[in-house]
């Protein structure tokens, strides 16, 4: 039915469909509270969704596949909560939430990206080492519910790797959004 996809800021509009999301993507999940201070209180927060181009008719599926919420505090990149729709998983969207987090890193002067990550979640590990992370350090029973270590990940120098530079499909900071095929 749906065969493409676009990134772009979310909205206040949006935070039952992200609530949703988040809860069905951890085991922790941030609460409306807390995504909606993300969304309109932090100034070091942005927040992205991806969402399908055209919305079925029905309206029988959400619209929004995937968030990412990062922040960007002077030249750290830190990149919080990314989560994708799991029957939307390995289409790329999650590559191009974090994709688009570094570009707009780069774009506000950001040299380093870092992050955290349940020791357990490969595919978001592998995710981050594909885009150029490497883990530098790992803390102790950082996570609860389960409790578990967190492996910290850092992108410094911040660069996009090469195979990701044209992949750009965000209508954020002004520019105009193209579609990106699911
Ligand atoms: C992690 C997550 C966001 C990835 O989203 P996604 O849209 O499936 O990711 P992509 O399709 O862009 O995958 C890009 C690459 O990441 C790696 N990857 C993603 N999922 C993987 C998996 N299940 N197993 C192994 N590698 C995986 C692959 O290298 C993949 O490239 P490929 O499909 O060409 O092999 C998604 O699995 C998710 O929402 N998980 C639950 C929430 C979560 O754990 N978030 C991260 C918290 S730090």
């Amino acid at each position: 039915m749906f065969s493409e996809f676009e990134i772009v800021p979310a909205t206040r509009d949006m935070l039952p469909d992200i609530l949703a999301l988040e809860e069905a993507c951890f085991s922790s999940p941030w609460t409306r509270k807390m995504l909606e201070g993300e969304l309109t209180s932090n100034h070091f927060a942005h927040f992205l969704v991806a969402r399908h181009q055209q919305e079925s008719a029905t309206k029988a599926e959400p619209t929004i596949i995937g968030y990412h919420c990062f922040w960007i505090v002077f030249e750290e990149l830190r990149l919080m909560n990314l989560a994708v729709r799991e029957s939307m998983r390995r289409r790329g969207v999650g590559g191009a939430l974090a994709t688009e987090a570094l570009r707009l890193g780069l774009a506000r002067a950001a040299t380093r990206a870092v992050l955290e990550v349940r020791v357990s979640n490969d595919p978001a590990r592998s995710l981050y080492t594909r885009l150029g992370f490497a883990q530098i350090s790992r803390r102790s029973r950082y996570y609860t519910n389960p409790i578990e270590d967190a492996v910290l990940m850092e992108l410094n120098p911040l660069v996009i790797s090469r195979g990701r530079q044209q992949d750009r499909n965000v209508a954020s900071g002004g520019e105009s959004a193209s579609p990106h095929r699911l």
